[in-house]
Parts: C-alpha cells; structure tokens; sequence
C-alpha cells in the first residue's frame, strides 16, 4: 500500500492516494486479505499484518468457544472469519451484498451467518444480544453516528469494539467536536459523512450507553476504543459505608416506570458521607449494566441526586437499581420498572382526609389544598404519573404514591388541588387505565 498522508478534507493529496488505494482494489477484487485453510490468502488491499495488527490491540481473548460476536460492516469478512477460528458463534452484517463473504465463507467451510441488514436496524429483539460487536471502520460512513452506537450498545452484552477514523491523533486538551462531510470533501467519497475528534468519539459511546469507553491506541488516525457495559470492581478496602439508595424513577415525572425509548433517563436519589461526587466517582447499574451518570448533584444534608440513561438493551419487567461510589462498595438495591403494563382489576378508595389536618371526609380549601387517599386494588407499579385522581370531575395532582410493601394493603395517595378550587360537596374519584373507582363524597371546607 501507498504510504497514508495525513487525512484531511478537501485536501488534494488524501485524494489522490485513495485514488490509488482504489485502482489497488479494483485490481485485487479484495478488501481484506484473508488466509485460507490450506495456507493460500486471498491477498487483499489490507495486508494480514495490517488486520492482525488492527485486531491484536483489541482485549478480545484467544478462545472464544460459547461467546457470541457480531461483526458490523463485516464487508470481505476478514474479523469475522477471525473470531469463527477462535471459537465464537459468529454473525455478520452488512448494509450491501458483499459477494466476497461468501466466497470466502465456503472456501473456509464457515457457519458464520451473514445477514444484509443496516446497522440502524439491529436491535436485541431481532437480532439477540452479543458478548462481544465489531464496529470497525463503519461510524465515519454514517449519517447518524450516535443513533448507530445506540443500536450497537443495545445489542452488546459485554464489549464492543469501536474503530473509527478521527480528525485528531492525540486526545489532549480539545473539546469535542464532529466535523461533518456535506458531500465527497472527505477523500473525494460520498460515503463519508462524519469525522469526530477522539474527544467526540469517547463521548458518543458513553452518550450511546457504554459504561466505560477506553481509548485503546491511535493507529494511522484511526481510534481503537474499547467500549465496556460493565464498571471494574470497585475497591478492595472501602474508605466510606456504601450510599443508601432512596429511590429510582424516571428523571421527567419521577414514577417508577419507566419506558425503553432512546432517551428515557433516571434520577436516582440517594444519602452518603462523602462530601463530593464528579460523574466519575460514581457508578450507577441498572439490571446489572453500568451506565456513566450525566449529572449528580447536591440536594442538602447527606442527599445527593444522580441522572442517567436507561441502559439499552434490558428486557421488559423489574429491574434492581444499585450505585457504589469509587470509595465504597455497592448500595441496597431499589426497583425499576421497564415496559411494565399497569393495571387494576378493580379500585376501592377505603378512606380520604385532609392531607394536613387529617380530618376524615373533609380538605381545607386554599392554595396548598392537598388531600391523602388510601386505595386497594393498585398494582405494584402505579405511580405517580398512571393514577388519576379527580374531584368533582377536575384532576387533582398526584403527589406520591405509597410503595407496595406486599401486604394487599391500601396504599395512601397524596394529591394536591388545582390552582381555585371551590368550596362544596364534591365526589372524589380514582382511576388507572380505564379502571376507575367508586366516588366518595368529600367536602372542601
Ligand atoms: C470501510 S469498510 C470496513 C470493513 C471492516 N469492518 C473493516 O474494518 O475493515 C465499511 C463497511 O461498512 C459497511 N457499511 C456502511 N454503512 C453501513 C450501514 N449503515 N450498516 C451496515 N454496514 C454498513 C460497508 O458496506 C462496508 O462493508
């Protein structure tokens, strides 16, 4: 291969040597070289040395026997082939036919299942999960790199392998930023379409939903990262007691459900003695996956708050919720739950009061007119944001709603009154769903 100058759009020289780089191909038929059986390689424009060179670096073990690997923008096939030999049940995508996979395939007597299928369209419930993905040399080919590594996260039980070509060879001091290719500015291909520094790079598998996204090498302006779904052990001998998580909810109406949609995130509420936290001192896991919060912040005396994504991936139901902090080991656990239907057989409210004063079948008008309910018949995931309480047909605004201590006793609701609302007999009425109560008569005195 003709030796690489330094890639930069709309420069003349990076042109002229891919030029060459595609003359050289037309001529090998072959993207990646791949050895054969019986000694022979089908020479490539990427050497063997290249690719095991590009491969080695990664942390991916000799013997995969039991592992499953996705091998993403497989095109010749050359990492997939690899991970086959080593032992792994092996799947590859590509958005186009590649004849040559399959040529390969059957000079290699290979089971790996090559399917077309564009990477924004994987998802773990077509396509399973994977221990270990290869996203190499595809993210700078893409339109919509972050929604690309969402869909990679989801399908990644362990680790993924990001390679991309960056617009930076070190990763000090820049911010992050993504140069973006309106046409062929960038080696004079249409199919370039992003650059990110390894800044932006870093940042976009975290934002995706990678715990841990390591910067392995940069190789010829190309990044190596390593993304994990887990956190490392935390420390042999903790400094501080574990936090105590409080409560998990959705960040936006603060309920216990919680929805697999792209940006569905979570607040976690939680107490601990140590005087400071930075989103890398603390370690969030949901449904066993780490996930890097987004913020934590202080909420007075030893409470702290900390945001961050529903990891991609989890099945529906009820999932544990944890957190340890760099200095202590992990927390109690609290539940969330993931796509979980709400429902009610029937609802009974089997008393009401003033939320203040506690005076039965009564509330005391005003501005913070607030009225505490007890409800049986809940399922264990109502919430704030699916009950519905009413009075006199206006929605008064659930507050809280107690948790299911498991008992089938009623839980208190806690509702508080629209902006005015009149004095009088009203009826006041609870619902989920399409289920709703008989009304009980209350008076706003
Ligand atoms: C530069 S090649 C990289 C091949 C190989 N992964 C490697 O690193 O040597 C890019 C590959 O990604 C594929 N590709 C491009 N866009 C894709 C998409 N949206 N979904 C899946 N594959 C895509 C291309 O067809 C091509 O096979």
């Amino acid at each position: 291969m003709n030796l690489m100058p330094p890639i930069r759009p709309n420069d003349p020289a990076c042109e002229a040597w891919n030029r060459m780089l595609m003359d050289e191909y037309a001529e090998k038929g072959f993207y990646h070289s791949i050895p054969l059986p019986d000694g022979r390689v089908l020479e490539g424009i990427l050497p063997l040395d290249a690719l095991r060179e590009r491969l080695n670096e990664f942390p991916i073990a000799p013997d995969l026997s039991g592992k499953r690997v996705l091998d993403i923008g497989a095109w010749d096939g050359f990492f997939a082939f690899e991970m086959e030999r080593r032992g792994a049940d092996v799947v590859a995508i590509d958005n186009v036919e590649v004849e040559n996979f399959h040529v390969a395939r059957q000079l290699l007597n290979s089971k790996a299942q090559h399917h077309v299928q564009d990477v924004y369209d994987l998802s773990s419930a077509r396509n399973g999960r994977f221990d270990i993905v290869l996203f190499m040399g595809v993210l700078y080919h893409l339109k919509h790199p972050l929604l690309a590594l969402e869909r990679v996260c989801e399908v990644t039980r362990e680790l993924a392998i990001v390679e991309s070509f960056v617009t930076n060879e070190a990763p000090a001091g820049e911010a992050p930023v993504l140069q973006f290719y309106e046409t062929n500015e960038l080696l004079g291909q249409i199919d370039n379409w992003c650059g990110p520094n390894i800044q932006c790079l870093l940042a976009m598998c975290r934002t995706a939903g990678f715990a841990r996204a390591e910067l392995i090498r940069v190789l010829r302006q190309r990044a190596l990262v390593a993304c994990y779904r887990h956190w490392l052990a935390g420390p042999a001998e903790p400094a501080f007691d574990p936090p105590l998580l409080l409560d998990c909810t959705d960040s936006s109406n603060y309920g216990v459900n919680v929805r697999r949609k792209s940006d569905q995130y979570l607040a976690a509420f939680f107490k601990s003695r140590e005087k400071s936290f930075t989103l890398d001192t603390l370690f969030p896991e949901v449904g066993g996956c780490g996930i890097r919060p987004v913020s934590v912040h202080y909420t007075g005396g030893d409470g702290w708050q900390a945001n961050f994504l529903l990891p991609p991936g989890l099945d529906a139901g009820w999932h544990d919720v944890r957190l340890r902090t760099a200095h202590s080991r992990y927390s109690n656990t609290v539940r969330i739950a993931v796509d979980v239907a709400a429902h009610a057989d029937s609802l009974k409210i089997t008393g009401a009061c003033d939320a203040t004063s506690w005076r039965p079948g009564e509330i005391a008008a005003g501005e913070d007119a607030c009225v505490s309910l007890w409800v049986a018949g809940l399922p264990v995931n109502a919430d704030r944001a699916n009950v519905r309480v009413t009075l006199g047909g206006q929605r008064w605004k659930v507050q809280d709603v107690a948790p299911d201590k498991g008992d089938q006793q009623p839980r208190q609701i806690n509702a508080r009154a629209p902006k005015s609302f009149p004095k009088g007999r009203h009826e006041l009425v609870v619902a989920l769903g399409d289920v709703q109560s008989e009304p009980l008569a209350m008076r706003v005195v």
